[in-house]
């Protein structure tokens, strides 16, 4: 993405008067800085229930920090799940006062990835009004992305990914075989896999971490066109809380594997179990999207420790209503 990392944008706008402060737009960084740190001491070492807890515990901790009165509504788990960051735990110091927020988070998106040291993994959040950030629950979502700069309803989940493909690359002004597709590499996508290299797509396998796999295709530099396929619903509404930031177009529709799944659908106020999300019905209004590199990838850099304890972070930052896009480069020491 490096080349782009100054680009504002141009996606619709929404009002700037929200309860998110601008000040809060920095310092969502400092709390996924936090969990990313704790994480990246975990790389490479096998074990993804450990990577997963030094980052739930260090997000958890960096929220008390914050001058915000905050409720996770996508979290580690439901309640008798999760120890921390539960779905509806209070986070933040103000509670009570401060701002009321929404907030979605994955303290480490790509555990596996940590565990073997591959790319992409990162600590992610999306910080939202009340009331503005689907609470999906933790099922599968078939999920189809474009970039920037294509003209609105040119995806659509219920068409095929022929059609889906043919479509972008009319507007493209290129082959089908042209469009390069990200798909999450698991047995479950073979015939949709099968289907799109039958007309000559190349596909960018990734082994895990669809947030950055769907922000891929907001970037020219990753050559990927669009992304396709199934994972999770919660990192669905990450990566469509980042689109409405940067641009482009996204559809989800929840995939429930048994009644179990929808009766926990139900439970949070979904009741048309069929229906086709597109970025506003997951995050609307103002949003801030903030996520620090854990391991290297499209998206960030990972953490790096050097010498003498010096530990550097690459984190994004962006918020709807501007469109603004930060960059951020960070040195920490004794952490
Ligand atoms: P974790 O961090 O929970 O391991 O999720 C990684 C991930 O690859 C997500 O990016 C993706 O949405 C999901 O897992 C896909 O699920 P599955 O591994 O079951 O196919």
């Amino acid at each position: 993405m490096n080349d782009n990392k100054s680009t504002a944008a141009t996606s619709a706008r929404v009002s700037k008067s929200s309860v998110l402060d601008r000040a809060l737009v920095l310092e969502m960084v400092r709390v996924t800085e936090a969990a990313a740190i704790a994480a990246s001491k975990l790389i490479g070492r096998g074990d993804e229930k450990a990577a997963d807890a030094a980052a739930v515990e260090a997000m958890r901790r960096a929220f008390d920090e914050l001058d915000i009165d905050g409720t996770v509504v996508i979290g580690e788990g439901e309640r008798d799940e999760a120890p921390m960051l539960y779905i509806g735990e209070k986070v933040g110091g103000a509670p009570g006062r401060g701002p009321k927020i929404d907030i979605a988070l994955d303290p480490l998106e790509g555990t596996t990835i940590t565990a073997k040291a591959g790319p992409n993994s990162l600590a992610v959040l999306a910080a939202a009004e009340e009331g503005c950030l689907l609470n999906a629950p933790d099922v599968y979502m078939d999920k189809l992305a474009v970039g920037p700069g294509y003209p609105e309803g040119i995806i659509d989940l219920a068409k095929t990914p022929t059609q889906n493909v043919e479509a972008v690359a009319k507007a493209k002004g290129v082959a089908p075989g042209d469009i390069i597709v990200c798909v999450l590499d698991r047995p479950r996508h073979a015939a949709m896999i099968e289907e799109l290299r039958a007309i000559g797509c190349g596909i960018y396998l990734i082994p895990d971490g669809d947030v950055a796999g769907v922000i891929a295709v907001t970037d020219e530099d990753t050559t990927i066109d669009m992304y396709m396929g199934q994972g999770g619903a919660p990192e669905g509404v990450l990566a469509a809380a980042a689109l409405r930031c940067v641009g482009g177009q996204f559809n989800g529709r929840l995939v429930f594997r048994n009644d179990d799944e929808k009766s926990r659908a139900r439970k949070w106020g979904i009741e048309d179990l069929d229906r086709i999300y597109k970025l506003e019905d997951l995050a609307k209004g103002d949003c801030i999207f903030a996520a620090t590199g854990v391991t290297s990838g499209s998206l960030l850099d990972g953490v790096k420790r050097f010498r003498g304890g010096r530990v550097t972070t690459e984190s994004v930052v962006m918020r709807a209503s501007s469109g603004t896009v930060r960059w951020i480069k960070g040195e920490h020491h004794n952490v």
